[in-house]
């Protein structure tokens, strides 16, 4: 049966000190509470305290991912990091095609597809960010945005590949913004994943695979998303900085 997990996405946050501080509170609240049962918890840092987070998540129940990864093996990509780096760093994790790459530096499916490429050849499970924005819900083609992110990004895959891949449906319009999309919307469309999933590589599988929601989720609202049948856990960014909120958001299950 497929895990319940959450994931902090700190993006472009905390200096050095900071993430220190920030990793020390939250292991110092694993060692207080006891996770739910099959409940996952990731850490996703900046690329330069990766290291410093897996040294701590050595000694304590989280795993660790990246951000960001190269759609290139290796070479000349100034300022690039590739799978291969992740994975020599035992990084088990990775985010991809988040809205924010999408939007700020031109990722299209084709670059989610690659990146989901590299990562699998090393290992390392991708978590692949999926959503709508505002105008495209306001003229009701987040279905039809959503399959397609899904088909080019990942439908490449064979099963067993499928199997590795945990998908992020983050609705643009949520993200930051304080807006969280209703558990209805948002099992509506994580429903509809599962559905397309399901079509393509067979109903177990589908069944297999996590689904999180990410787009504001805090400690206020994660009880009622992770209630709906097709909700797995959350990819958190805001809330991920604060260990107390990011705490009782993996407490929510
Ligand atoms: P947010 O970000 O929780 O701050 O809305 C979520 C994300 O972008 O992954």
């Amino acid at each position: 049966m497929r895990k319940h997990i959450v994931a902090g996405n700190w993006k472009m946050n905390c200096t050095f000190s900071e993430a220190d501080d920030l990793i020390n509170a939250i292991m110092e609240q694993l060692e207080q509470k006891e996770l739910p049962r099959d409940t996952q918890l990731i850490v996703c840092p900046p690329f330069p305290y990766l290291e410093m987070t897996t040294d701590y998540a050595n000694d304590s129940y989280f795993m660790v991912g990246a951000q960001n990864v190269s759609d290139q093996e290796k070479g000349a990509y100034t300022g690039e990091v590739s799978a291969a780096m992740l994975e020599s760093m035992e990084i088990d994790y990775c985010i991809v095609g988040h809205s924010e790459r999408r939007a700020y530096y031109g990722e299209t499916n084709a670059t989610v597809a690659a990146k989901v490429n590299q990562l699998l050849q090393h290992g390392i499970k991708p978590i692949v960010c999926v959503g709508e924005v505002l105008e495209e819900r306001e003229a009701g083609k987040q279905f039809e945005v959503v399959k397609k992110q899904v088909e080019q990004g990942l439908f490449h895959l064979s099963a067993d590949q499928l199997r590795e891949v945990v998908i992020a449906y983050e609705p643009v319009w949520a993200i930051g913004t304080g807006k969280t999309a209703t558990p209805d919307q948002a099992q509506e469309i994580h429903a509809h994943i599962r559905s397309l999933l399901a079509t393509k590589y067979g109903k177990e599988i589908a069944n297999d695979i996590s689904i999180l929601y990410g787009g504001s989720c805090k400690p206020s609202n994660a009880k009622e998303l992770f209630a709906c049948p097709d909700i797995d856990g959350g990819l958190i960014g805001g809330a991920s900085l604060k260990a107390d909120d990011f705490m009782a958001i993996a407490m929510a299950f």
